[in-house]
């Protein structure tokens, strides 16, 4: 089974799937994981990532591996789960996953690394473009200024000394690149269920994705 759970930047996308993995026995799959390391693997070997530099960047995925298993992101062999989250990582990524190349081999991989496997999945794309016969899709979204919120709130509780202007910034141009490159922009498959997390519980938003997976949407839980 392929429950797939897309969304923006901040929306608590990971956290839910990770719960919903968790209380289903399914594994769980990070497919931004998969970009983030790509990403980190460019800025190790200062590649900047632009137009013009899309060839050095399609040779360098030539010879690089990506893995992901057990909650772990694995790039050429090595566990790169603490090295991917830093901000610089994740403007790096929003951008490497704009090139059709790279979009490419993720898409494979990520079909390969579910394929016989009961998985949830987050990402932007996965009901529309890896798995759009998913057995369950879900949209999960919240307003731009409460997804900068918990961002920051999540850096300040990391000890860093950010400003929530920038955050908010740096969160809108992630949308802006998500939702308007050519290649599988972020956007809603016709069939997911929409939730708003705005103004909602975390607990609560797993409780109804999994009131749909278990019992058609009723309330069961
Ligand atoms: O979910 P995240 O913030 O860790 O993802 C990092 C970047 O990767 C994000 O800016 C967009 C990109 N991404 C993507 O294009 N497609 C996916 N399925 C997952 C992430």
């Amino acid at each position: 089974m392929i429950i797939a759970i897309d969304g923006p930047s901040g929306a608590g996308k990971s956290t839910v799937a990770k719960l919903i993995s968790k209380t289903l026995n399914f594994e769980y799959i990070d497919t931004g994981a998969m970009y983030r390391a790509l990403a980190y693997k460019a800025f190790k070997n200062s590649i900047n990532i632009c137009k013009e530099n899309e060839d050095n960047i399609n040779e360098m995925l030539k010879n690089t591996s990506v893995d992901y298993d057990n909650n772990c992101i694995y790039l050429d062999g090595e566990n790169v789960n603490d090295k991917i989250r830093d901000e610089i990582i994740s403007k790096m990524s929003s951008k490497i996953s704009t090139i059709a190349y790279v979009r490419l081999k993720m898409v494979d991989l990520q079909r390969a690394i579910a394929k016989n496997k009961d998985v949830v999945m987050d990402g932007r794309d996965i009901g529309t473009a890896v798995f759009p016969n998913a057995n369950y899709k879900f949209f999960i979204t919240a307003t731009v200024e409460k997804r900068a919120k918990r961002r920051y709130n999540e850096l300040i509780k990391k000890g860093m000394d950010v400003c929530f202007d920038d955050v908010l910034s740096d969160i809108i141009k992630r949308d802006n690149n998500d939702t308007t490159r050519e290649i599988s922009p972020l956007q809603i498959a016709d069939d997911a269920i929409l939730i708003d997390t705005t103004e909602k519980d975390i607990n609560d938003v797993v409780k109804e994705i999994l009131n749909h997976v278990l019992n058609g949407g009723k309330n069961v839980l």
